[in-house]
């Protein structure tokens, strides 16, 4: 699909040279963090740590991405879920009901970098003698009262490809000392480094118009498609040339594969303060716009200090061809309505349902300013007209 603007973020030169080797933010350059080739494996191998049992049970939200439940299963863990309000907060009265005795853990996520009650999730988590997973996948680094989203869980977990121009990366923080992490490590091959090495390019590609680079990645693709011919024996090698980062599958061949390194590389030389700031500019921006939208409404209408969004959460009830319409504009837009886990008894949280079908997410990456939100703003304008049959044309003030 062709869009107005870049979907995710973009990857200049600059970002590969000159090293600055930045340190991490805390608690990512304090605690034992382990970098992995997604966050889903970070859950994993997470969960191995805790040493739930097959037939013990993680609680888990019924608002989620499906990549956040399949490594809970595919540790032989059960999942039950609990019902998450439609403003995205959880329902602890819920969550207690569900306690029993196989309970092992309940799993949190800050939904887009908005810090959940995470102080009562602890809470509730001590009071039951359960281990705490606090998923900051949609956190690059954030806090709730002083204190560091991704500190509170036993296990936290961070996927930073969904904020840095990255192939991959996702981490795992142990908070808890008592836990300890085993991850047998696959050695990542040759070929593997080429086809991080050829997205890498691409993505500069996408960034740059310099011909160098456009050649370099075509000259690429060739080791790429020979490698699958010659290996396509080795059911490994195999796996690794066919990997889509993008995928929501949960791959186990892929469970030990490390965070290449031309992607720490990437991850140690981003200004993050930068990036953040950029983010919140962009919420802000939108925040304020959107406030002239009749019937579109931001999930969350405040823009807390220290709070770097991973999206923009917008609800359009009403309007079920919504984000379908905004992509035909070009915009961008995510929703979760195609990743909901197939053990999801749907029927029985209509409040998650209704956020399947409603929430839509804009991108506020660093790579987009006021132009890009005002093509977003008047896409929406444009689909509130369709709902009320008017024509619309605004200017973002
Ligand atoms: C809430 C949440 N947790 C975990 C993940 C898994 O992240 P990754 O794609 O890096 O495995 C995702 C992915 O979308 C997510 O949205």
């Amino acid at each position: 699909m062709q869009f107005l603007f870049p979907k995710e973020p973009l990857l200049f030169w600059d970002m590969l040279y000159p090293v600055q080797r930045r340190e991490l933010p805390p608690p990512l350059n304090v605690k034992p963090v382990h970098h992995l080739f997604w966050a889903r494996n970070a859950i994993y191998h997470g969960i191995r740590a805790l040493g739930v049992s097959p037939g013990e049970c993680v609680l888990a939200p019924s608002f989620h991405c499906a990549t956040a439940i399949e490594p809970i299963l595919k540790c032989g863990a059960r999942v039950k879920f609990y019902n998450v309000r439609r403003d995205c907060s959880p329902d602890f009265n819920d969550i207690e009901a569900k306690i029993d005795s196989k309970t092992r853990a309940v799993l949190a996520i800050h939904y887009f970098g908005f810090p959940q009650p995470i102080r009562e999730f602890q809470q509730l988590c001590r009071d039951h003698r359960l281990y705490l997973i606090e998923d900051c996948a949609h956190v690059l680094t954030g806090e709730t009262d002083g204190d560091l989203l991704g500190t509170f869980g036993d296990i936290s977990i961070f996927s930073w490809r969904k904020f840095l121009p990255l192939y991959d990366g996702g981490q795992l923080v142990v908070n808890n000392p008592a836990l300890k992490v085993d991850i047998p490590w696959a050695r990542n091959s040759l070929l593997f480094n080429v086809k991080v090495g050829k997205n890498i390019l691409d993505k500069l590609t996408e960034a740059s118009r310099s011909k160098t680079v456009k050649v370099m990645s075509r000259v690429l693709d060739v080791p790429q498609s020979l490698g699958r011919r010659l290996l396509s024996v080795s059911r490994r090698q195999g796996a690794v040339l066919s990997i889509e980062n993008q995928s929501v599958d949960f791959d186990p061949s892929l469970t030990n594969v490390r965070m290449s390194g031309f992607s720490r590389h990437i991850l140690r030389n981003m200004d993050i303060p930068a990036i953040r700031e950029k983010r919140r500019i962009n919420s802000a921006y939108l925040l304020t716009e959107l406030k002239s939208l009749p019937g579109i409404t931001a999930l969350f209408t405040r823009l807390p200090e220290g709070v770097c969004p991973w999206a923009f959460p917008v609800l359009s009830a009403g309007r079920p061809g919504f984000h379908a319409f905004l992509r035909s504009k070009g915009i961008p837009t995510y929703s979760w309505s195609g990743v909901i886990h197939r053990e999801l008894p749907i029927e029985e949280f209509p409040d998650a349902e209704f956020l399947y079908q409603n929430l839509v997410f804009l991108p506020v990456h660093q790579n987009i300013g006021e132009p890009e939100i005002g093509a977003m703003i008047q896409a929406m304008a444009d689909a509130s007209a369709v709902k009320s049959g008017s024509a619309a044309s605004r200017k973002p003030s």
